[in-house]
């Protein structure tokens, strides 16, 4: 009898479940997207109920594709999207308010607040690797504790919880109301600005600062372990729960980045950059994140430096749907190919402010450069050439806080099919692009935790051995090139920032 690892990824736009074999291949897929709420300007928010229904929908689809049994399943992995922020009745399971989502700028009074007692955007950074900013999910809670009609005091009474979305899941996995398992694992903890690093527990003085009571916080528990069984009939039902991570992280781990110095950049809704430091958590002078890599069962943690970028695969949904440039994604490139540079335009998207090396809540989305000559095609050029910009920004970064230079760098993710983005990034970066043949790294980082737990899988060895090379695009555009666009590029940031008093 054959036997499988479900991965579930939750995601900013869609639910996926993937089914991976003992090989890591991918057996079958179950995918639905939910709705994206943008209530106001800056606001993002999303349905937590949707989010639940559609997972249980897309396991179905997936295991029902498969031809696969719940019996065949010997454990499932989570994966989220992180910082997206939930506040639930522990006895209703309802939540109070719509999910907050990581890319929502609502918190920025909060968090200018929090920084007004002293320290600054740097108040908590040393404790918890993080910079004040609307990213984080602490406060995202605080906002719907100060904002939902008797939230607070219900809070106080411990009548409500708080998770992000993979303590969602796993709640509700595991029984909802009737006894769910509220915890969640260090590598979404360590999002909240509520995570003491180095101790892996909640600082109780930042809680509090923050207005957050402490009986409000999942347990914090690793990456790979068997934290519960699934309890929802015909869902799941007896199987291992045994591997969580935020998606970043899964991908990092999918990406069998496992040694002190690999790195990874993932093209989904933004782009994350993560480079394994190893046992030692690097603080950043250059504006990335120390955050947890992974931690395996009670193993020592590894940590990692982080560039996060807030809007890249979004852009290109945004040129399609509210702009109706496009009609599908991919399209982009082929109006990108119409012509053959960027006509002198360049596009700074920052539509949730710009994070990392920057940090602005108060930067807007910019359009620079036109002339009567730019056309649709230049543009298009310009909308892909903004991400690879925004990770040179974050490559300098890393090698500046690293103190060593990367010599390459692995992709994944929606984007990396593009085959115009991928060498443009390699010429930008001046360094080779590498993408797997695996190119669903965040999914199969999860099954990898689970399956790890289980002992499907049995070291990290074995892992490293089934990752392998599918393309790389090597740099091939002058110096003097390079570093003029880049140039050009660093001066279209400036035009995009102090927009918002
Ligand atoms: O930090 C946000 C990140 O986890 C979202 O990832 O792939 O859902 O856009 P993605």
């Amino acid at each position: 009898m054959s036997q499988y690892v479900a991965a579930i990824d939750q995601g900013t736009t869609s639910t996926r479940c993937m089914i991976f074999d003992h090989e890591g291949a991918v057996v079958s897929v179950g995918q639905k997207e939910h709705q994206q709420i943008f209530p106001r300007a800056g606001w993002v928010e999303h349905d937590a109920n949707e989010i639940w229904a559609n997972t249980r929908e897309v396991v179905g689809q997936a295991l029902a594709r498969g031809n696969v049994g719940t019996s065949d399943v010997v454990a499932v992995g989570i994966t989220n999207q992180r910082e997206t922020a939930v506040v639930w009745d522990r006895s209703t399971g309802q939540p109070v308010h719509n999910a907050i989502v990581w890319q929502d700028t609502r918190t920025s009074a909060i968090v200018e607040q929090l920084g007004a007692l002293g320290g600054g955007a740097d108040r908590y950074k040393d404790k918890v690797g993080l910079p004040l900013a609307t990213y984080f999910s602490g406060p995202k809670v605080r906002w719907i504790l100060d904002n939902v009609d008797g939230a607070r005091e219900r809070a106080e009474r411990g009548e409500l919880l708080m998770g992000t979305i993979d303590s969602w899941l796993i709640w509700n996995m595991t029984g909802g109301a009737d006894g769910g398992l509220h915890l969640t694992d260090v590598s979404n903890a360590s999002r909240t600005m509520l995570m003491d690093y180095r101790s892996l527990s909640w600082d109780a003085g930042i809680a509090e600062e923050m207005g957050i009571p402490m009986s409000m916080l999942p347990e914090i528990r690793s990456n790979s372990e068997e934290y519960g069984r699934g309890r929802k009939a015909g869902f799941l039902a007896g199987v291992p729960i045994a591997g969580s991570l935020g998606d970043q992280q899964a991908a990092t781990f999918g990406q069998v980045c496992f040694t002190k110095g690999m790195a990874k950049n993932t093209y989904g809704t933004g782009n994350f950059m993560l480079l394994n430091t190893g046992e030692e958590a690097v603080p950043s002078q250059n504006g990335l994140l120390t955050t947890l890599c992974y931690q395996l069962g009670d193993g020592k943690p590894v940590y990692a430096l982080e560039g996060s970028i807030a809007v890249t695969g979004s852009l290109v949904q945004w040129v399609r749907d509210n702009l109706g440039m496009i009609t599908s994604a991919p399209e982009i490139e082929e109006q990108a190919r119409s012509v053959e540079d960027n006509g002198g335009a360049y596009f700074v998207p920052a539509f949730s402010g710009l994070f990392a090396p920057h940090w602005r809540s108060d930067a807007r989305g910019a359009i620079v450069g036109l002339t009567r000559y730019v056309n649709k095609g230049h543009l298009a050029r310009a909308v892909l050439e903004a991400t690879a910009y925004q990770t040179r920004e974050v490559l300098d970064a890393m090698n500046a806080d690293s103190g060593v230079d990367l010599t390459e760098l692995r992709v994944d993710g929606g984007m990396v099919g593009n085959e115009l983005l991928m060498q443009f990034q390699a010429d930008i970066l001046d360094v080779p692009v590498i993408r797997p043949k695996i190119a669903e790294t965040t999914a199969l980082g999860a099954a990898y935790a689970a399956g790890l737990a289980v002992g499907f899988w049995s070291d990290l060895d074995e892992l490293t051995a089934k990752w392998a090379e599918d393309k790389r695009w090597e740099p091939q555009m002058p110096a003097d090139e390079r570093e003029r666009n880049y140039r050009n590029w660093q001066k279209a940031v400036t035009k995009s920032l102090d927009w918002v008093d």
